[in-house]
This record gives C-alpha cells, structure tokens and sequence, in this order.
C-alpha cells in the first residue's frame, strides 16, 4: 500500500498541476515545525525560480486548488512559500485501517528482490566472546531482520575468525600439555578420536595462557608461528585438532548468540575462504591488477579524489602468506560464486574503515564482484563504561559476554521482584526478556558510528528511551485489551478481530487520539528510511515516540469507561494498531516482550 507521504505528494501534484505548475515541485515531507503543522511541502520555492514568480504566490494557488479535498483539514501557505499541511482526521482513520488490514501493515513488496549477504558477529574461534562483538552480533542482527522485512533474501553470516594464530597456539599449548596425543605423532597414520581432548571451560584456559605465555617466550612463540603455517598447509593431525577446536568453540557460540536472539544463516568463517586464495592470487597477478613491492604482492588502491594516503592492499606478505584482506578478497570470491549477491553489508569496529575501504576498492578494480554490486561496513563505536574508555570488569579485565549478560537479568530480576509479587520462575524468565530488551535497546538505540556509554542503571529503567520502558507499554496495552474482552465480552471481540470496522462516520478526535494515530501512519515511511539508511537507531526513535504518545493518548482518556461504544471500540482498535505496531518493530530490532512485568 502506498506511503502517506506518497498519497498526500499525489494529492499535491494534482493541485500544482491544477494551479497551472510543474508536479515535480509536489514533493510533500513531514513537518519539521510538529508544532504548526504535520506535513509540509516546500515546492513552491524551487518552481519560484523556475516560474519566476514570488514563492508565496505559487503557495496560494496550490493551496487554493486543494480546496476540497478530502485528505486535507487544513493547508496554509506561509511566508516565504511553505505550504503546511494538517490532516483530516477521518483521512488517517481510514488509512490506519487499510494498514490493520493488510500483510506486513501495508509495507510494500520491493519492486526487485535482491539477495543481500550480511557479514556479522566475526567471533574469534578459540577465544571468548567478549563485548566487543556484542555490537556487531546486536546490530547486524537488526539490520538482517529489516531486510527480510522489506523483502529481500538476506544472508546472514558468522563469518568467523577460525585461522589465525590463535589456533596455532592452542595446538602448540595442547602439545605441550599431551604430547602423548595421536596428532603430534607424525608417524600417526590411524584414525583421530572423535571425541576433543578438551572441554569448551579448558579451551577457554588454553587459549590465554597460551596468548600470555608467547609474549614472554620467544621460543614458543616460534613454535606457535610454525604450528600455525603447518596448519594452513594441510598437517593432518593438526587440522583434526583444528576441527575439535571448531567443534567445540561452534556449540559454544551457537549457546551464547542464541541467548542473544541472534540467528546466523550462515556457519562460515576465514577457514571456508582459504581454497579460493591461490586462484585468486594467480588472477590478480596474470591480469595485472597486483603487483611486486618489496618482496610483497600488493595492490595499489588510491583513487584521485582522496584526500588521505591510502596505502596499497597487501595481498601476499614477502613470506608468502595471506593476510586478513586476502581472505576477505577470498570470501568475497567465495560469495560472488556461491550467492551472487546484490550487495555485501560488514558489521564492524569503525576501527577497521581502512581494512574495508581497500578491500573494496581491490574488489571493484579488479572485477572479483560486479560493478554495481553493493559494498558497505557500518563500522560501530566502542562501547564505553562510566568513565569514559572501553568498558571492563571491575577488576580492569576483559568483559565476556556472558557475564555482561548474567549481570543484567540479575540486575532485572531484583527489579521486577522489587515490584510486584511474582512466582521465581516467571520472574527469572520475565527478567531474560527484559533484559535482553534493555542491553539491545541501550546499543541500537544510539547511532552505529557512535560511542556509547554502557549504563547499566539507565538501561534498565522502566522509564525514559530504554528497552524495558517499550515493553512496559506494550505490557499496559496487552492489560487494556485483556480487560476489554473481559468485561465487554465476546459481543465487542469483533473489533479486536475486525479493527476499524466501525471507523466509517464522522466523529470527534481529540488530539492526543491524533497524534497517535499520525505516529502510526508514519510506520511505512520509516521502515523505508530505516532500511534505506541501515540505521536501526531510527526504528528505535519510532517506537520511542510510539510509546509516548501511546502513554500521553492512555492518560488523556478513560478507554474502560468510555460511554460512546463505538468510540471505545474504535480506540480498541487503534491501541490493538499500535501493539501490532511495537511488536513488529521490537522483533527487527531483535527482542521479545512478556506477557507481564
Ligand atoms: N573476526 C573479526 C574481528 O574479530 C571480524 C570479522 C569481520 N568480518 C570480515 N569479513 N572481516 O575483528
């Protein structure tokens, strides 16, 4: 169904068309002055160039030509030219119950489907998750969810980072500890256990011991290195402990991103990449694209426009080996042959631009993807803590995830125990959803690029631009609508069922009623700038501003004891519009409500 800015820029053309202008000047916007008006079109400056004529002039002819139309309650021409557009209730009613009646609440299918793969999460195998990734699960989780929303075929991969050092460290680490073990025996010619020589809990113990022992011993450090070369060479009985690794650290991940809510559709990780690298090596050499510099094969990537250095690409260190943009290079291969994609989004630390800027240029020079394939890193701040740098531990440590996570149910839980009396089991579980909402509101609430300080106390409040206090809403209008079918019984569910089926004659609407029911009009045009802008924040300032004037509607008015029954039903309908509404959008943004809290 059409957008209200698209009706209301239709219903302009016609008047500009009328008044004797050009429609393309038509264009209608919501208002930036809420306080005048609800929708504006400032056309009449640019046709007064055009035409010649005083802007305000122009302004009064459309005006004028809008006379009698039915979307409009009331459009001024103001000085210098703007026309200011208040609607006609009855107008927006109708809409709204156009909206409730149909698939996706009116969004529209897109005009092409495109296949769009997301590169989010990037957790290291081996290591832990810590809050660092927790933006870009958070984020890329949200952004996957909108596209499949909108319509598109939307790929989500994990993309994990399974072949570096770090893996070389742990089989050096393990040596050291079993070196009894069947993999270290290059004479070994039977099969490898099947089950891991270690527990996630002690692969969680190898790797930092390992990491912390490396910086201290040369030695070691060497054995690692070479561990890890061998293992990128095919050794057998490492890359059987590199499997258990995967395994192992897999289910582990798996555990922790779906307490998360985040889904991959896509297991695929650096390792997947490597079989594409000497191909594609060999292409970027024969046709040119890469050449020697020092030792190293590279790729110059700077462009004429820039105003910074831009260093080349390294594709090939002097020792032969692949380096991190080698493998994107390499997966971006991998993905052209396996998707085809439209467009590849990267969800990352804004500390890697540099990383991506050069990839893709190499990407698009050297035709690895099509030309008007799609490349884009959202790069994200650093989550801070109170005093302003990189959130930590109490005592200075890395923050995993899941302790991040642990302290905020628990947090949760005391609060809602706090307020009312409740069964510890439903409280535990109430204070998972909840806090889920609060730590992925408190991210995604702020705009990507930025950092944000992670304020535990401010997160979840029930009150205030925060996750539970959406939830509370949406909680308050479940109650509403619960008690309605109670007391008014089976003869009203129709309007729940049927919402607006009495919205055909004229009545009366407050404005806080209007406000309302305009916040939710709007959904269609945000969905399509939250998703044109993959900016998340803005579905979060959307529900925000739903919330209130949901809040502001609900103490304006007695809904329960309204006497005028179809007024009643019909706000029934509206708040049922509104739940409908919430629930869409706290499920793109990737959490869930309860039923009570
Ligand atoms: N594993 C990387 C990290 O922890 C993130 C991977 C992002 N994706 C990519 N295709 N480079 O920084």
């Amino acid at each position: 169904m059409k957008k209200l800015v698209d009706l209301l820029t239709g219903e302009l053309e016609a008047a500009f068309e009328k008044a004797g202008y050009d429609k393309q000047y038509a264009k209608v916007t919501l208002s930036n002055r809420p306080d005048l008006c609800e929708y504006q079109c400032n056309g009449a400056m640019a046709a007064a160039k055009a035409y010649r004529k005083a802007p305000i002039m122009i302004a009064n002819a459309v005006v004028e030509a809008l006379e009698g139309s039915s979307c409009v309650e009331k459009v001024e021409a103001v000085a210098p030219g703007f026309i200011n557009i208040i609607l006609d209730a009855e107008f927006v009613a109708h809409f709204l119950k156009a909206m409730a009646a149909k698939d996706k609440l009116g969004v529209e299918e897109p005009e092409k489907v495109k296949t769009i793969v997301i590169d989010y999460g990037g957790a290291n195998v081996a290591k832990p998750l810590h809050v660092g990734h927790l933006r870009s699960a958070v984020i890329g989780e949200s952004i996957k969810r909108i596209g499949k929303y909108v319509g598109h075929k939307v790929i989500g991969d994990v993309h994990l980072g399974d072949w570096g050092y770090q893996m070389g460290l742990v089989i050096t680490e393990l040596k050291k500890r079993q070196p009894e073990l069947p993999y270290f025996d290059d004479s070994f010619e039977g099969e490898y256990p099947e089950e891991s020589p270690f527990t996630i809990a002690e692969l969680e113990e190898i790797y930092p011991t390992a990491s912390a022992y490396a910086k201290e011993n040369e030695e070691y450090k060497a054995e690692a290195l070479h561990a890890t070369y061998l293992l990128q060479n095919g050794h057998r009985g490492y890359t059987a402990v590199w499997q258990h690794i995967m395994n192992v650290s897999v289910a582990d991940l798996k555990k922790n991103y779906g307490n998360l809510n985040v889904e991959f559709d896509l297991w695929k990780g650096e390792a997947d990449a490597q079989p594409y690298i000497p191909d594609m090596v060999a292409y970027l050499r024969n046709e040119g694209y890469a050449h020697e510099d020092q030792g190293a094969l590279v790729v110059d990537v700077k462009e004429e426009t820039d105003t910074k250095e831009i260093p080349p690409c390294i594709i090939l260190k002097s020792d032969g080996a692949s380096l991190y943009g080698t493998t994107d290079l390499a997966t971006l291969v991998e993905r052209e042959k396996e998707f085809n994609p439209d467009a590849v989004i990267y969800i990352t630390d804004k500390r890697q631009e540099l990383h991506f800027m050069q990839v893709f240029r190499v990407a698009k020079k050297a035709k690895i993807v099509k030309e008007d394939t799609q490349l884009a890193h959202i790069g994200f701040g650093t989550m801070n803590g109170k005093d302003g740098k990189p959130f930590k531990t109490r005592d200075g440590g890395v923050m995993r995830l899941e302790h991040l996570i642990a302290d905020i149910n628990e947090k949760m839980y005391e609060k809602i125990v706090e307020n009312r009396a409740i069964e510890e089991a439903e409280a535990r579980e109430t204070a998972k959803k909840v806090g889920l909402a609060a730590l992925k509101y408190g991210d995604l609430s702020n705009q990507a690029a930025k950092d944000y300080v992670f304020d535990i106390d401010r997160f979840i409040s029930f009150e205030g631009n925060t996750g539970p206090y959406i939830l509370y809403t949406m909680v308050r209008i479940k109650s509403i609508l619960a008690k309605y079918k109670e007391v008014c019984g089976e003869v009203q569910a129709d309007v729940i069922a049927h919402p607006f089926a009495g919205a055909e004659e004229t009545r009366e609407y407050g404005q806080a009623e209007i406000d309302l029911m305009l916040t939710v009009a709007k959904f269609n045009d945000v969905i399509a700038s939250v998703y044109g802008e993959l900016a998340p924040h803005k579905l979060c300032q959307y529900i925000y501003e739903l919330a209130n004037t949901f809040n502001s509607f609900y103490h304006g008015n007695k809904i329960m004891s309204e006497e005028d029954k179809k007024k009643q039903g019909e706000w029934i309908a509206l708040i049922t519009l509104v739940l409908q509404l919430l629930e869409t959008c706290i499920e793109l943004l990737g959490f869930e409500a309860p039923e009570r809290m």
